[in-house]
Protein backbone atom coordinates (compact mmCIF):
# COMPACT_ATOMS: atom_id res chain seq x y z
CA UNK A 1 0.00 0.00 0.00
CA UNK A 2 2.84 2.19 -0.80
CA UNK A 3 1.95 5.89 -1.16
CA UNK A 4 -1.60 5.19 0.10
CA UNK A 5 -1.33 7.47 2.77
CA UNK A 6 0.36 10.76 1.02
CA UNK A 7 -2.65 13.65 0.67
CA UNK A 8 -0.59 16.28 1.56
CA UNK A 9 -0.72 18.80 -1.10
CA UNK A 10 2.96 19.47 -1.21
CA UNK A 11 3.97 16.08 -1.28
CA UNK A 12 4.21 13.38 -4.72
CA UNK A 13 3.12 10.42 -3.61
CA UNK A 14 3.98 9.35 -7.59
CA UNK A 15 7.77 8.42 -6.23
CA UNK A 16 9.05 9.68 -8.50
CA UNK A 17 12.72 9.91 -9.26
CA UNK A 18 13.58 10.58 -5.04
CA UNK A 19 12.04 13.16 -2.74
CA UNK A 20 14.73 15.53 -4.56
CA UNK A 21 13.18 18.99 -5.64
CA UNK A 22 16.18 19.24 -8.00
CA UNK A 23 18.81 17.21 -9.72
CA UNK A 24 21.75 16.11 -7.16
CA UNK A 25 25.77 17.85 -7.77
CA UNK A 26 27.55 15.55 -7.46
CA UNK A 27 25.83 13.42 -4.10
CA UNK A 28 28.04 9.92 -3.95
CA UNK A 29 24.64 8.29 -3.26
CA UNK A 30 24.30 7.99 -6.79
CA UNK A 31 20.61 9.94 -7.19
CA UNK A 32 18.18 7.40 -9.16
CA UNK A 33 20.38 4.49 -9.26
CA UNK A 34 17.90 1.60 -7.19
CA UNK A 35 18.76 0.57 -4.18
CA UNK A 36 20.67 -2.70 -3.11
CA UNK A 37 19.45 -4.78 -0.87
CA UNK A 38 20.32 -4.77 2.90
CA UNK A 39 21.70 -7.89 3.96
CA UNK A 40 21.78 -8.87 7.83
CA UNK A 41 23.11 -12.53 8.76
CA UNK A 42 23.63 -13.95 12.47
CA UNK A 43 23.78 -10.59 13.53
CA UNK A 44 25.32 -10.25 17.38
CA UNK A 45 25.52 -7.39 19.63
CA UNK A 46 26.98 -8.25 23.35
CA UNK A 47 27.59 -5.44 25.41
CA UNK A 48 29.55 -6.72 28.28
CA UNK A 49 27.86 -9.99 29.70
CA UNK A 50 24.59 -8.88 27.76
CA UNK A 51 23.00 -9.75 24.93
CA UNK A 52 21.31 -7.44 23.17
CA UNK A 53 21.11 -8.93 19.56
CA UNK A 54 21.75 -12.73 18.93
CA UNK A 55 21.28 -14.27 15.37
CA UNK A 56 19.57 -12.05 13.47
CA UNK A 57 18.99 -13.01 9.34
CA UNK A 58 17.26 -10.65 7.59
CA UNK A 59 16.79 -9.19 3.80
CA UNK A 60 15.39 -5.74 3.46
CA UNK A 61 15.14 -5.68 -0.18
CA UNK A 62 15.09 -2.22 -2.95
CA UNK A 63 12.07 -0.16 -2.32
CA UNK A 64 11.24 -2.03 1.04
CA UNK A 65 8.42 -1.02 2.85
CA UNK A 66 9.61 -2.75 6.31
CA UNK A 67 8.74 -2.60 10.05
CA UNK A 68 10.80 -3.67 12.93
CA UNK A 69 8.78 -4.01 15.74
CA UNK A 70 9.27 -5.65 19.45
CA UNK A 71 8.62 -4.51 22.93
CA UNK A 72 10.72 -2.25 25.24
CA UNK A 73 14.25 -3.53 25.33
CA UNK A 74 13.72 -5.95 21.64
CA UNK A 75 17.07 -4.98 20.52
CA UNK A 76 15.50 -2.54 17.87
CA UNK A 77 17.73 0.33 17.89
CA UNK A 78 20.29 -2.01 18.12
CA UNK A 79 19.62 -3.53 14.80
CA UNK A 80 19.64 0.10 13.36
CA UNK A 81 23.12 1.12 15.54
CA UNK A 82 24.53 -1.82 14.05
CA UNK A 83 23.07 -1.18 10.27
CA UNK A 84 23.88 2.73 10.24
CA UNK A 85 27.89 2.22 11.97
CA UNK A 86 26.97 3.67 15.15
CA UNK A 87 27.91 0.38 17.07
CA UNK A 88 29.96 -2.64 16.21
CA UNK A 89 28.78 -5.82 15.98
CA UNK A 90 29.98 -8.81 17.76
CA UNK A 91 28.89 -11.12 15.09
CA UNK A 92 27.58 -11.58 11.68
CA UNK A 93 27.64 -9.80 9.10
CA UNK A 94 25.79 -6.64 6.68
CA UNK A 95 25.82 -6.47 3.53
CA UNK A 96 24.77 -3.58 0.81
CA UNK A 97 23.77 -5.49 -2.13
CA UNK A 98 27.04 -7.27 -2.54
CA UNK A 99 29.41 -5.47 -0.56
CA UNK A 100 30.48 -6.42 2.86
CA UNK A 101 30.36 -3.19 4.61
CA UNK A 102 30.39 -4.57 8.29
CA UNK A 103 33.80 -3.06 8.97
CA UNK A 104 32.63 0.63 7.74
CA UNK A 105 32.41 3.36 9.80
CA UNK A 106 29.28 5.46 10.19
CA UNK A 107 29.94 8.36 7.87
CA UNK A 108 31.50 5.82 4.74
CA UNK A 109 27.04 4.07 4.83
CA UNK A 110 26.39 7.49 5.17
CA UNK A 111 28.17 8.03 1.63
CA UNK A 112 26.47 4.85 0.24
CA UNK A 113 23.08 5.95 0.99
CA UNK A 114 22.13 4.71 4.32
CA UNK A 115 20.60 7.31 6.68
CA UNK A 116 18.80 7.01 9.95
CA UNK A 117 17.00 9.34 12.18
CA UNK A 118 16.85 8.79 16.10
CA UNK A 119 14.38 7.58 18.40
CA UNK A 120 14.64 10.91 20.47
CA UNK A 121 15.40 13.73 18.49
CA UNK A 122 18.85 14.96 17.68
CA UNK A 123 18.35 18.46 15.91
CA UNK A 124 20.62 21.63 16.54
CA UNK A 125 17.41 23.55 18.78
CA UNK A 126 19.01 26.60 17.84
CA UNK A 127 19.81 26.34 14.16
CA UNK A 128 17.01 27.28 12.35
CA UNK A 129 15.21 24.21 9.46
CA UNK A 130 16.39 26.51 6.85
CA UNK A 131 20.20 26.77 8.65
CA UNK A 132 19.85 22.92 8.96
CA UNK A 133 18.39 21.86 5.83
CA UNK A 134 21.32 24.13 3.75
CA UNK A 135 24.22 22.28 5.67
CA UNK A 136 22.44 19.09 5.03
CA UNK A 137 22.08 19.74 0.98
CA UNK A 138 25.86 20.97 1.30
CA UNK A 139 26.77 17.92 3.06
CA UNK A 140 25.45 15.17 0.41
CA UNK A 141 27.22 17.63 -2.14
CA UNK A 142 30.46 17.53 -0.75
CA UNK A 143 30.87 20.94 0.24
CA UNK A 144 30.61 20.71 3.69
CA UNK A 145 33.94 21.66 4.72
CA UNK A 146 35.11 24.21 1.51
CA UNK A 147 33.78 27.51 1.56
CA UNK A 148 35.75 29.74 -1.27
CA UNK A 149 32.96 28.00 -3.68
CA UNK A 150 31.18 30.90 -5.96
CA UNK A 151 28.31 32.09 -4.03
CA UNK A 152 25.70 31.23 -6.94
CA UNK A 153 26.53 27.75 -5.76
CA UNK A 154 25.08 28.84 -2.52
CA UNK A 155 22.05 30.21 -4.22
CA UNK A 156 21.44 26.72 -5.74
CA UNK A 157 21.93 25.27 -1.45
CA UNK A 158 19.20 27.82 -0.29
CA UNK A 159 16.88 27.18 -3.05
CA UNK A 160 16.79 23.27 -2.58
CA UNK A 161 16.83 24.10 0.97
CA UNK A 162 13.54 25.96 0.53
CA UNK A 163 11.91 23.91 -1.45
CA UNK A 164 12.80 20.82 0.96
CA UNK A 165 10.97 22.91 3.67
CA UNK A 166 7.86 23.91 1.47
CA UNK A 167 7.19 20.65 0.22
CA UNK A 168 6.89 18.81 3.57
CA UNK A 169 5.21 21.89 4.86
CA UNK A 170 7.60 23.58 6.94
CA UNK A 171 8.18 26.89 5.03
CA UNK A 172 6.18 28.89 7.66
CA UNK A 173 8.57 27.81 10.37
CA UNK A 174 11.53 28.17 7.99
CA UNK A 175 13.44 30.78 9.96
CA UNK A 176 12.11 29.53 13.60
CA UNK A 177 14.64 28.51 15.88
CA UNK A 178 13.89 24.54 15.92
CA UNK A 179 13.86 24.34 19.75
CA UNK A 180 10.74 26.76 19.23
CA UNK A 181 9.32 24.43 16.94
CA UNK A 182 5.88 22.15 17.99
CA UNK A 183 7.77 18.74 18.77
CA UNK A 184 5.96 17.14 15.75
CA UNK A 185 7.98 20.02 13.23
CA UNK A 186 10.15 19.18 15.09
CA UNK A 187 10.54 15.57 14.25
CA UNK A 188 9.25 15.89 11.05
CA UNK A 189 12.00 18.23 10.19
CA UNK A 190 14.42 15.05 11.29
CA UNK A 191 13.37 12.95 8.80
CA UNK A 192 13.44 16.28 6.08
CA UNK A 193 17.15 16.87 7.30
CA UNK A 194 17.52 12.82 6.36
CA UNK A 195 15.91 13.10 2.56
CA UNK A 196 17.96 16.01 2.02
CA UNK A 197 20.46 13.16 1.82
CA UNK A 198 19.24 11.37 -0.73
CA UNK A 199 19.12 7.90 1.07
CA UNK A 200 18.77 4.98 -0.92
CA UNK A 201 18.16 3.04 2.61
CA UNK A 202 16.30 5.41 4.74
CA UNK A 203 16.53 4.27 8.71
CA UNK A 204 13.82 5.78 10.82
CA UNK A 205 13.70 4.89 14.92
CA UNK A 206 10.48 5.53 15.81
CA UNK A 207 9.77 8.81 14.57
CA UNK A 208 6.18 9.04 15.97
CA UNK A 209 7.67 8.74 19.32
CA UNK A 210 6.53 11.87 21.11
CA UNK A 211 4.35 13.69 18.99
CA UNK A 212 0.74 14.56 20.27
CA UNK A 213 -1.99 12.51 18.02
CA UNK A 214 -3.23 15.94 16.50
CA UNK A 215 0.18 16.62 15.19
CA UNK A 216 1.25 13.29 13.65
CA UNK A 217 -0.80 13.92 9.65
CA UNK A 218 2.64 15.52 8.58
CA UNK A 219 4.32 12.92 9.31
CA UNK A 220 1.98 10.15 8.15
CA UNK A 221 2.16 12.28 4.91
CA UNK A 222 6.13 12.28 4.90
CA UNK A 223 5.97 8.61 5.12
CA UNK A 224 3.34 8.54 2.36
CA UNK A 225 5.77 10.28 -0.15
CA UNK A 226 8.85 8.84 -0.14
CA UNK A 227 9.86 7.94 -3.26
CA UNK A 228 8.98 4.28 -4.06
CA UNK A 229 12.39 2.99 -4.94
CA UNK A 230 13.80 4.18 -1.59
CA UNK A 231 14.46 1.23 0.93
CA UNK A 232 12.98 2.18 4.25
CA UNK A 233 13.10 0.23 7.62
CA UNK A 234 11.01 1.93 10.35
CA UNK A 235 11.14 1.41 13.52
CA UNK A 236 7.72 2.21 15.68
CA UNK A 237 5.69 1.57 18.61
CA UNK A 238 2.51 2.98 17.00
CA UNK A 239 0.85 -0.18 15.68
CA UNK A 240 -2.23 2.14 13.60
CA UNK A 241 1.33 3.80 11.90
CA UNK A 242 3.21 0.05 11.37
CA UNK A 243 0.14 -1.43 9.96
CA UNK A 244 -0.80 1.42 7.31
CA UNK A 245 3.26 1.79 6.35
CA UNK A 246 4.85 -1.93 6.21
CA UNK A 247 4.56 -4.54 3.59
CA UNK A 248 6.54 -6.60 5.82
CA UNK A 249 6.90 -7.03 9.49
CA UNK A 250 10.05 -7.99 11.80
CA UNK A 251 8.86 -8.62 15.77
CA UNK A 252 11.90 -8.92 17.43
CA UNK A 253 11.81 -10.07 21.20
CA UNK A 254 14.55 -10.47 23.90
CA UNK A 255 17.78 -9.38 20.65
CA UNK A 256 16.49 -12.21 18.48
CA UNK A 257 13.75 -12.68 15.78
CA UNK A 258 10.62 -13.88 16.97
CA UNK A 259 8.40 -13.73 14.11
CA UNK A 260 8.92 -12.36 9.90
CA UNK A 261 5.94 -11.90 7.34
CA UNK A 262 3.05 -9.97 5.66
CA UNK A 263 1.10 -7.78 8.26
CA UNK A 264 -1.40 -10.17 7.98
CA UNK A 265 0.83 -12.77 9.09
CA UNK A 266 1.99 -10.85 11.94
CA UNK A 267 -1.80 -9.75 13.11
CA UNK A 268 -2.23 -13.53 13.35
CA UNK A 269 0.66 -14.50 14.65
CA UNK A 270 -0.28 -16.12 18.20
CA UNK A 271 3.42 -15.60 19.70
CA UNK A 272 3.30 -11.50 18.55
CA UNK A 273 -0.17 -11.62 20.44
CA UNK A 274 1.67 -13.06 23.62
CA UNK A 275 5.09 -10.96 23.07
CA UNK A 276 2.58 -7.80 23.28
CA UNK A 277 0.37 -8.97 25.87
CA UNK A 278 -2.36 -6.15 26.36
CA UNK A 279 -1.73 -4.58 22.87
CA UNK A 280 -4.61 -4.81 20.31
CA UNK A 281 -3.67 -5.81 16.91
CA UNK A 282 -5.15 -3.28 14.39
CA UNK A 283 -8.53 -3.74 12.35
CA UNK A 284 -6.17 -2.58 9.34
CA UNK A 285 -3.68 -5.54 9.86
CA UNK A 286 -6.71 -7.98 9.50
CA UNK A 287 -7.20 -6.86 6.08
CA UNK A 288 -3.97 -6.96 4.99
N1 LIG B 1 25.34 0.99 24.88
C1 LIG B 1 24.71 0.04 25.59
N2 LIG B 1 25.28 -0.53 26.65
C2 LIG B 1 24.65 -1.50 27.35
N3 LIG B 1 23.43 -1.97 27.07
C3 LIG B 1 22.81 -1.43 26.02
C4 LIG B 1 23.39 -0.40 25.22
N4 LIG B 1 22.53 -0.08 24.23
C5 LIG B 1 21.45 -0.85 24.43
N5 LIG B 1 21.61 -1.66 25.47
C6 LIG B 1 20.64 -2.64 25.98
O1 LIG B 1 20.27 -3.48 24.92
C7 LIG B 1 18.89 -3.81 24.99
C8 LIG B 1 18.21 -3.43 23.69
O2 LIG B 1 18.16 -2.03 23.62
P1 LIG B 1 17.52 -1.28 22.38
O3 LIG B 1 17.73 0.17 22.64
O4 LIG B 1 18.06 -1.84 21.14
O5 LIG B 1 15.99 -1.67 22.55
P2 LIG B 1 14.75 -1.21 21.70
O6 LIG B 1 14.12 -2.43 21.12
O7 LIG B 1 15.13 -0.13 20.77
O8 LIG B 1 13.77 -0.67 22.85
P3 LIG B 1 12.80 0.62 22.88
O9 LIG B 1 11.52 0.16 22.23
O10 LIG B 1 12.61 0.86 24.33
O11 LIG B 1 13.45 1.74 22.17
C9 LIG B 1 18.34 -3.07 26.20
O12 LIG B 1 18.27 -3.94 27.29
C10 LIG B 1 19.35 -1.99 26.43
O13 LIG B 1 19.40 -1.61 27.79
MG1 LIG C 1 14.69 1.86 20.62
Amino acid sequence: MSGAMGTHADASASGAPAAAPRADAGGAATPGAAAPALHVDRLGKRYGDFTALSDVTLTVPPGARHALIGPNGAGKTTLIDLLSGLARPSAGTIRLGDDDITALPAERRARLGIVRTFQVNALFPLLTPFEAASLAVAERQGLGRVWWRPLARYGAIADEAHEWLARFGLAAHARTPTAALPYGRQRLLEIVLALAARPRILLLDEPAAGIPAGESAGLFDALGALPADMTVLLIEHDMDLVFRFARRITVLAGGAVLADGTPADIAADARVQEAYLGTSVPAAARHG
